[in-house]
């Protein structure tokens, strides 16, 4: 059965006391949103819709860098979930399949969970997500019926025994497009809060003779952000499960607390890492390389038998090919290291290309940046830069060239030559020691 979403993101998110639309507040540096979609992904929907109102061009823009090919529709006023719902029934007119309702701001829900839903649907007509709550709080309650959902009753239209069940609603729902939208055609606003519940839609199928039924989850996985304190616990929560994750797949973690993933961070088996590590967005890290305390990485690739830091920071492009090292208090921006070429010590990398077992002494710096443009270097491969080399880019250092520690770089040299350009050192035999006694005796006179 083919299977479309619809991604509720509409609300403001008040409580998160933000200008940014609350789906856009990140999680292991990813907004919320995407996290709704990567979990709805596992389903390989036919279409993706966004449903958006507050900052929506905003979170057009993310659900767009997400999938290029998620479709937005605007619900200008926010008059419900099912009102939400509603809005993506032209961009679905024509869809054949399933739909499933999910939350923007509910990040954790698994595949797992909903392939189970998917399956419940083939026995159902109607299939809602619900939980044991902890603390019902002001979640709807399902109320059952010889084993049955008959309804869902939101908190604030609940009566005392209504409100004492545990039962609660996550707001994943799934249902076939065509009778998802003929009963949302028929939901009305009159409840306590004059709005078109989606919730509704259990009773109106009840009615229609259709089937319900209840698939559940852990409370953990329905976990939805409306506060700030919200997004703080499910960072905790993602970390916790990212870490794990890592463990299970043959990953050794010195201090997995200390280590910190990005929802898309990819460790290869046998990887160690080191404590207080630190993987931004876009980070792999193959088989067997090691990350050593106190680094931070970003957008790079390290490729197998790699050693990074400790202290070291990968950035944006910084691609390490088998087993190149980069040591401490150094920076690599986009800039392919070669094989088994060394960065071992306090340098600055960027828009660079390092050849083959080449070594860059301590101190280099690739001087990339005009003020206004961006410029690249080129070491050719089993090169040696000496220590405090500044290489102007543009600029090419040849295959198994040198330069002499000190030297400012700004012309190209040649495959096999040393290049020096530094002031030459001049040797004033006795001057030291005369200097030092001439300073002395100004002292001393002035101390008197
Ligand atoms: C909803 C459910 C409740 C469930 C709870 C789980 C309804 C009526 N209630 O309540 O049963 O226990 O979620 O968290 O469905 N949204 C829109 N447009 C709107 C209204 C909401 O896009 O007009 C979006 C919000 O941005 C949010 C989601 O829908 O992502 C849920 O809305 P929210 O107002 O938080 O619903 P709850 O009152 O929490
Ligand atoms: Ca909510």
């Amino acid at each position: 059965m083919d299977t479309s979403l619809v991604i509720l993101a509409a609300g403001q998110g008040k409580r998160m006391n933000s200008d940014l639309p609350k789906v856009l507040h990140k999680i292991g540096d990813a907004p919320l949103l995407w996290h709704a979609m990567a979990s709805g992904r596992a389903m390989e929907p036919a279409r993706i819709v966004v449903v958006t109102g507050h900052g929506a061009e905003a979170v057009e823009a993310s659900a767009r860098g997400f999938d290029a090919d998620a479709i937005c529709v605007r619900q200008s006023e926010q008059l419900g979930t099912g009102h939400a719902v509603l809005q993506a029934k032209e961009a679905l007119a024509d869809f054949d399949g399933d739909v499933i309702v999910l939350y923007g701001d509910t990040p954790f829900i698994s595949s797992e969970t909903l392939a189970r839903i998917a399956e419940a649907r083939a026995s159902s007509d109607l299939v809602v997500l619900g939980f044991e709550a902890a603390d019902p709080g002001r979640y709807g309650r399902l109320v059952l019926k010889g084993g049955k959902l008959d309804r869902i009753v939101e908190a604030k239209d609940a009566n005392a025994g209504e409100l004492a069940i545990t039962l609660c609603n996550s707001g994943v729902m799934a249902a076939s497009r065509a009778l998802m939208f003929e009963l949302l055609d028929q939901l009305g606003n009159d409840n306590a809060q004059g709005e078109y519940y989606l919730t509704d839609l259990v009773e109106l199928a009840q009615k229609a003779g259709k089937s319900s039924v209840v698939v559940t989850c852990e409370e953990a996985e329905t976990l939805g952000i409306n506060s700030r304190q919200e997004l703080a616990a499910a960072e905790v929560q993602f970390q916790a499960r990212m870490r794990a994750a890592a463990l299970e797949d043959g990953v050794s973690l010195a201090d997995p607390g200390s280590t910190y993933f990005s929802f898309d961070t990819v460790l290869g088996r046998d990887t160690s890492v080191g404590p207080n590590v630190v993987f931004g967005p876009g980070v792999t890290v193959e088989t067997g390389a090691e990350i050593k305390a106190f680094c931070h990485l970003e957008g790079c690739h390290v490729s197998r038998g790699a050693v990074v830091g400790p202290f070291a920071r990968l950035r944006p492009g910084a691609e390490l090919s088998e087993g190149a090292k980069i040591g401490n208090f150094v920076e690599i921006k986009n800039a392919e290291i070669a094989e088994g070429a060394k960065v071992n010590h306090l340098s600055y990398v960027g828009d660079a290309r390092i050849g083959k077992a080449a070594n860059i002494g301590a101190g280099t710096i690739t001087c990339n940046y005009d003020g206004v443009m961006k410029h690249r270097t080129e070491i050719g491969a089993n090169a040696f830069i000496g220590s405090d080399t500044l290489l102007v880019a543009p600029v090419k250092v040849g295959a198994d060239a040198m330069t002499a520690s000190g030297t400012v770089v700004t012309e190209d040299v040649p495959d096999g030559a040393l290049a020096i350009g530094r002031a030459r050192q001049e040797n004033k035999a006795g001057f030291a020691v005369r200097l030092m006694e001439m300073l002395r005796a100004k002292k001393l006179k002035k101390d008197k």
